[in-house]
């Protein structure tokens, strides 16, 4: 197998890179050819590899592809997720080269999706070709690979609810997470929801005179800084009344288990440049960006930022804002929760609208499962360390929603690290992670298959 992979090293490469320079960006419109382009090549790749059927399925927003080799209907069945969206590569002129033409610089592929999630879903259509070609395939395998996860997967539900038969599976397996280190191989067992909401503060008719109305006339930029700074007392806490009501605490054994995995709080900083790091007291870094919910303002705007100055009181003031989730939080009800404070804490001088953009459920899954058991013992066979269990701070929409509709566990078995800068200008994915990844894929199969026929 690894001759294989070996022999067809530099076309699986020269495939990914190809895929990379397809500016597929769900969020905005302008890129919706891209997204037709990349499903069409994400279909004829899962064809070629030897998929039995590949289709593509449409959506009210973005394509579905959807293919599968069902081998033997006696042997379990493994469906793959994955997503060919990627996030626009704003801000373009802080990137070294350009987004969607990609480099190799020392051993690592520099283009927006490298990781997230081109590089990481490929790796299991070389793994699936790989195992085909070799005759070592162990299971039946479908797999999903859609294009609006970077926006929030809304059309995702429908499409699964209707296609409840097509994706009936065992398992699911994604690698759209991360690893502590190449030297520390890891696994997520959990992932935050998200509730995601866009807030307007509106004052005065019209943009007026700073100096004829200023110190008379509410300041919708003012007050929403006010409101928002009022969100979160002085130790981290969020305000909003009810908002920890449903927060799963960890046991203090859980906790320590979190905190025993290998984190350099120097290290962390000195990689961010910053001098301290920040959060809800009484929790560490570790806690704080997994296990506790947060609330963030992602953007913000109002007024007059042209060049030089303006003396002018705007009439309005915006914000998006974002909650990450923890069980067992949803996003509903932390919507309705924000939404209701929100509107509570807005002086009369001014009105305030609240508009919920997208959301997902928190996640978690046991380690002593059959499917995890496979990850851990395919990582160790692959990385030669025994793959630590831990729990991520980012969120994937669906994988709630397949344990809802399909009634089963996804295994987050990622490859990314820290420094791929997913989301970041210059994001980039290690060559090492990408063989390693086509490498380890195959072992999971074949231990899954072991495991479901001592069972
Ligand atoms: N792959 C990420 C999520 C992720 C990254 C999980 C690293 C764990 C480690 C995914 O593509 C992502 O960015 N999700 C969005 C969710 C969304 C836009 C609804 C997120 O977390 O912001
Ligand atoms: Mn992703
Ligand atoms: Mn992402």
């Amino acid at each position: 197998m690894n001759n294989y992979i070996e022999k067809h090293r530099d076309r699986f490469l020269n495939e990914l890179l190809d895929l990379l320079r397809i500016p597929s960006v769900s969020a905005d419109s302008k890129f919706k050819p891209d997204m037709l382009r990349a499903a069409e090549y994400v279909k004829d790749r899962i064809k070629e590899a030897g998929a039995d059927r590949v289709e593509i399925y449409e959506t009210p927003g973005h394509p579905v592809v959807y293919g599968e080799k069902i081998i033997d209907a006696g042997l379990p069945t493994v469906l793959i997720y994955g997503h060919y969206d990627v996030q626009p590569a704003d801000p373009y002129e802080l990137w070294n080269s350009p987004p969607f033409e990609p480099v190799i610089k020392n051993d690592r592929i520099f283009a927006r999706g490298a990781c997230d999630d081109k590089g990481q879903f490929y790796m299991h259509i070389k793994a699936l070709e790989t195992m085909l070609a070799t005759g070592s395939l162990a299971c039946n395998v479908k797999i999903m690979i859609e294009g609006e996860e970077e926006i929030g997967s809304s059309h995702l539900e429908t499409f699964v609810k209707e296609h409840r038969e097509m994706l009936k599976c065992d398992t699911i397996l994604i690698s759209d997470t991360s690893i502590i280190a190449n030297d520390v191989p890891s696994i997520e067992t959990g992932l935050r929801g998200l509730t995601y909401v866009e807030v307007e503060v509106i004052g005065a008719n019209r943009d007026l005179h700073s100096g004829v109305y200023g110190g008379g006339v509410a300041n919708p930029i003012n007050i929403l800084c006010d409101m928002i700074s009022s969100l979160k007392d002085e130790n981290g806490h969020i305000t909003i009344p009810g908002f920890y009501d449903n927060v799963q605490d960890l046991t203090t054994e859980e906790r320590n288990a979190l905190n025993s995995a290998p984190f350099d709080l120097d290290e962390y900083k000195k990689d961010l440049q910053v001098d301290d790091v920040t959060g809800e007291a009484g929790y560490t870094t570790i806690e704080r960006t997994s296990v506790r919910p947060t609330l963030d303002v992602n953007g913000i705007w109002g007024g007059y930022i042209g060049e030089g100055a303006k003396t002018v009181l705007p009439s309005k003031a915006s914000a998006k804002v974002s909650m990450r989730l923890v069980p067992n939080q949803t996003d509903q009800e932390i919507c309705a929760l924000f939404t209701k404070h929100f509107e509570s804490i807005a002086p009369a001088s001014v009105k305030v609208k609240v508009t919920p953009h997208h959301g997902g459920l928190p996640y978690v899954t046991p380690t002593d499962s059959i499917e995890y058991k496979a990850a851990e013992m395919a990582m160790e066979e692959s990385f030669g360390k025994k793959p630590i269990p831990t729990r991520g701070g980012g969120s994937i929409p669906i994988v709630a929603l397949f344990e809802q509709e399909l009634g089963r566990k996804s295994i987050l078995m990622g490859f990314g690290l820290d420094i791929d800068a997913l989301h970041s200008p210059n994001e980039s994915y290690g060559l090492f992670n990408y063989y390693k990844g086509i490498e380890t894929i195959p072992l999971f199969f074949k231990h899954y298959a072991e495991l479901k026929s001592k069972k």
